[in-house]
């Protein structure tokens, strides 16, 4: 029997990611150090796969630990998700970033290469991309990253690629995510972010759901069609099915590629609000705030080289966004730690 790794399996998109894997009939490990998730979470994807998934509890950093895994089990390809990414921690926690997301990466591939597993797919981000200078973004854009979780997917890059250069026998697909949004439509599992959240729309839910007054538009003077950020929003079922198609892919191909997981389609801010607020017949008030440093007018997707090499394109619509993420935050107005 042979089992597909998934680091940080038990995290948003890793736990969407083993259920569309176990209902694909895959076998699937999860080893997260549980810094950003919980064990519910992947309670949760077995009960609705009525499947079995091993989690193990680890951290990638340590070597000892991910080798016992590979020895124990024959793994026959790695999905890497395991990784911190809050971007305004990471300007902060410089190091900590650093260490956990590269150096972890490094760790793994080592281990990978001394049990001859060389099949990964890499969560990437289109933070790579930086202020893009035109949109829609395709692969080949330049890449650069303003702040430390940024760098850190682009050094990740950087040494893949390097790796594969050095061992063309590896086949790595780097997944850059646009922006993940929604939950599996059981309202079962979905994203918990700890504290105050950063991103747009687990804030629209909280301030939905009452636990949060309003919503802050960082900026409406951008040079976009109603002056709010427009971003590529994707829902992360659709993501998940991503993960799939690539470990197929992988099943033939060496060496590396990078792809775009986004819809193509730019959302604005408000564009959001209105779309929850109508959708799901619930009010988001929200008040016009100033820029947030860093914040870029636009980014979205190419997503033409899914389609060509994967066979995969994004089929969920804004509307399923917003009513997932909504039925998520309804059926738990405090994510996994006090759940209805
Ligand atoms: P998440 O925080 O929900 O999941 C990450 C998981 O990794 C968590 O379960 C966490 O406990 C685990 N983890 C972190 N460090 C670990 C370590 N050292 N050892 C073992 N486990 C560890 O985040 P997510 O939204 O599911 O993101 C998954 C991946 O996708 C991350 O690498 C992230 O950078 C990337 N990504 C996310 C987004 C997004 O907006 N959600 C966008 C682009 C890329
Ligand atoms: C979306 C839009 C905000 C919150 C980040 C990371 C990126 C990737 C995805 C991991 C922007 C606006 C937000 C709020 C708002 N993560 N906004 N009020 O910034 O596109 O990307 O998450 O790789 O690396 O940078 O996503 O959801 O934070 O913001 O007005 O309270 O919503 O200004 O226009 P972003 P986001």
């Amino acid at each position: 029997m042979t089992y597909i790794l998934l680091t940080g399996g038990a995290g948003y998109i890793g736990s969407h990611t083993a259920l569309a894997l176990l209902r694909a009939g895959y076998q699937v490990i999860s080893f997260d150090n549980y810094s950003n998730s919980s064990t519910t979470a992947l309670q949760r994807v077995a009960q609705l796969a009525n499947s079995n998934i091993i989690t193990l509890s680890g951290d990638i950093r340590d070597e000892a630990a991910l080798s016992a895994v590979f020895r124990q089990y024959q793994i026959s390809a790695v999905v890497h998700f395991a990784g911190l990414k809050a971007v305004g921690e990471s300007t902060e926690m410089p190091l900590h970033y650093y260490d956990n997301n590269v150096a972890g990466t490094v760790t793994l591939c080592r281990v990978m290469r001394e049990f001859k597993v060389k099949k990964l797919v890499f969560s990437s981000s289109a933070t790579v991309y930086g202020d893009a200078k035109t949109v829609p973004i395709d692969e080949t854009a330049p890449r650069s990253a303003t702040n430390p979780y940024g760098q850190s997917k682009l050094m990740i890059e950087h040494i893949l690629e390097d790796l594969v250069k050095a061992e063309p026998d590896w086949g790595i697909t780097l997944l850059r995510y646009f922006n993940p949004v929604g939950a599996d439509s059981s309202g079962q599992i979905g994203e918990d972010p700890n504290g105050i959240p950063n991103n747009l729309m687990p804030f629209i839910s909280q301030v939905a759901v009452g636990k949060r007054d309003k919503l802050s538009i960082f900026g409406d003077d951008y040079p976009t069609p109603d002056g709010t950020g427009v971003r590529d929003y994707i829902h992360v079922v659709d993501l998940a099915a991503g993960h799939l198609k690539a470990l197929q892919y992988l099943e033939s191909q060496q060496g590396i590629e990078a792809i775009n997981l986004g819809t193509g389609t730019g959302y604005s801010v408000l564009d959001m609000v209105k779309a929850f607020s109508s959708v799901n017949k619930v009010a988001v008030p929200y008040q016009i705030a100033p820029r947030r440093p860093g914040d870029i007018a636009s980014c979205y997707a190419r997503p033409d080289k899914a389609l060509k090499l994967l066979g995969w394109q994004a089929e969920k619509t804004l509307e399923d966004m917003v009513r997932d993420s909504w039925r998520w935050q309804r059926q738990n107005p405090n994510g996994y730690g006090n759940s209805n």
